[in-house]
């Protein structure tokens, strides 16, 4: 029951993209240059999940796209909030923006993503971004459309930022960006709070997509020649919980495995706490599973875990990573660290490291803390300066730093099957590939390869990325 009311009601979605037809048509009408549009997109592969949905329904309108904004008849930067750094970046280029638009008046200029659904947010566009015509929030995404059309019709500005538990929009069209690499939503939203975490604020809560929506949609990205497709979720361990259907992340795992194919399944992100024995076993038995998991642990220390509601200790993070040790021992592991929280003392900074010298991630993303206005967070009193969290945080990338050129280190020599992804600009190496446990290897050869599959021998590493040569081919 709860399923359905989460779904958007087909007729309305339905209506959006007859609105995107009407607008395609009045363009044709005018026999217009096709207008172009701008997307620039931050934050996480969530955001990058939606802007290519946005650019299904620009696509849709009759839009193409352009790198340049000062061509682009409509702007639409898409926004993320998780740190203050992000949202500055946001504000610098949305105010440089103003020359484009004096330029050319009637560009349109849309703001959308996490950071327009902070009301703070929203007021300083309103009130300081007057060249700033549309603003909306992750939950008004599938109305893009009818935005876009009222703006056309009747100028004026249009802020969409109402607060909500969130609901799932089936059926927008994508223009997808990843060449052989897929992002597939399974779950939106999040309902974990941590103290931190602005995320569950501006995403609502969590809920999933059915089981057969997210297979067919599977199922034609292997038609189509997707080699890599990673399902998406704030906490994908918590897949399924809101259906009220026999089936949990693990089962969901297993039956995209089962789609016949070449193919790797990736998926992100995972949430230690609910980082099942099954889930561990579903992955070390399902052979299109890559050998790759990202299980954050954001701090080594549990009174710090307790006070970041977390809900799990040191010792029982260290516990899961043994059992998927023992299960698949070539597992490749990253996560995610926090320095600086609230009232974290150096001692207590400590634990982090210690962690870190046990587990010996193959890569870490290490943040310093940010605070986010209305988490419980940014009320919390702080023990140390900016000047010790900077150096307890250069102390950590300084031993994360040692510990990945270490284990990429012990990769040369031997050889692996790499699904080559994409060209580079590094002179020695024209390309780029991943390991199936994600490893970035850069290699030479013909361009044409990207898209295959190749074995590779590596020959050298470094603290980032391993460099190999390839063996032989596998051409498609
Ligand atoms: N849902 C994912 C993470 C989403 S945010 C998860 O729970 O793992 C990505 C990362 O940003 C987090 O893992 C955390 O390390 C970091 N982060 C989130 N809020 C932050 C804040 N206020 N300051 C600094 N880093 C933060
Ligand atoms: Fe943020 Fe925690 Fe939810 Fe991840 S699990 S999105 S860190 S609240
Ligand atoms: Fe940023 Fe929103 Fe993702 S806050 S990290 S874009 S969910």
């Amino acid at each position: 029951m709860e399923r359905k009311n989460r779904l958007i009601p087909r007729e309305d979605v339905e209506a959006q993209l007859h609105i995107c037809d009407v607008i395609r048509a009045e363009w044709t009408e005018k026999q217009a240059n096709q207008p172009l549009a701008f997307v620039d997109t931050y934050g996480c592969q969530q955001n990058e999940a939606d802007s290519e949905q946005l650019r299904g329904m620009l696509q849709r309108m009759g839009y193409g796209f352009t790198d340049d904004e000062s061509q682009a008849a409509i702007v639409v930067i898409n926004t993320c909030a998780v740190r203050e750094h992000a949202e500055m970046r946001v504000l610098g280029n949305v105010g440089a923006l103003t020359h484009t638009k004096r330029k050319n008046p009637e560009q349109i200029i849309c703001l959308c993503g996490c950071a327009m659904q902070e009301p703070h947010m929203a007021e300083k566009i309103r009130r300081s971004f007057r060249h700033v015509d549309l603003v909306f929030g992750p939950h008004a995404l599938w109305r893009f459309p009818s935005f876009v059309q009222e703006i056309l019709r009747n100028r004026g500005r249009i802020f969409e930022t109402e607060d909500s538990e969130g609901q799932i929009a089936e059926g927008l069209p994508v223009v997808r960006q990843g060449g052989v690499k897929a992002w597939v939503s399974i779950m939106y939203g999040c309902n974990n709070f941590c103290t931190y975490c602005i995320v569950p604020y501006v995403r609502g809560r969590e809920r999933s997509r059915a089981p057969e929506l997210i297979l067919e949609e599977c199922r034609n990205l292997v038609a189509e020649g997707y080699r890599d497709i990673t399902l998406l979720g704030q906490n994908v361990n918590s897949y399924g919980k809101d259906l009220g259907i026999d089936m949990d992340f693990a089962d969901l795992l297993r039956q995209v495995n089962d789609i016949p194919g070449d193919f790797l399944i990736r998926f992100m992100t995972s949430h230690p706490k609910d980082a099942s024995d099954k889930l561990f076993h579903t992955m070390a038995e399902c052979e299109k599973v890559a050998p790759a998991l990202h299980l954050p642990f954001q701090a080594g220390n549990n009174r710090v875990l307790q006070a970041m509601n977390r809900r799990y200790t040191k010792e029982q993070y260290l516990s899961k990573i043994e059992s998927l040790r023992s299960l698949i021992p070539d597992i490749v592991l990253t996560s995610d660290v926090i320095v600086g929280f609230p009232g974290e003392t150096t001692e207590e900074f400590e634990d982090t490291l210690r962690l870190l010298e046990e587990v010996r991630f193959d890569a870490l993303f290490t943040f310093i803390y940010s605070p986010r206005q209305g988490t419980p967070a940014a009320k919390m009193p702080d023990v140390l300066t900016k000047e010790e969290k900077s150096r307890n945080f250069q102390r950590l990338v300084e031993l994360q730093n040692q510990i990945s050129a270490e284990k990429h280190a012990a990769y040369v020599g031997k050889e692996y099957r790499v699904l080559i992804d994409g060209v580079s600009q590094n002179p020695r190496h024209n390309l780029t590939s991943r390991t199936p446990g994600g490893r970035l290897v850069h290699l030479s050869g013909p361009e044409g390869l990207v898209g295959s599959y190749a074995t590779a021998r590596i020959t050298d590493s470094s603290t980032w990325a391993l460099f190999g040569e390839i063996l032989s081919e596998e051409v498609s």
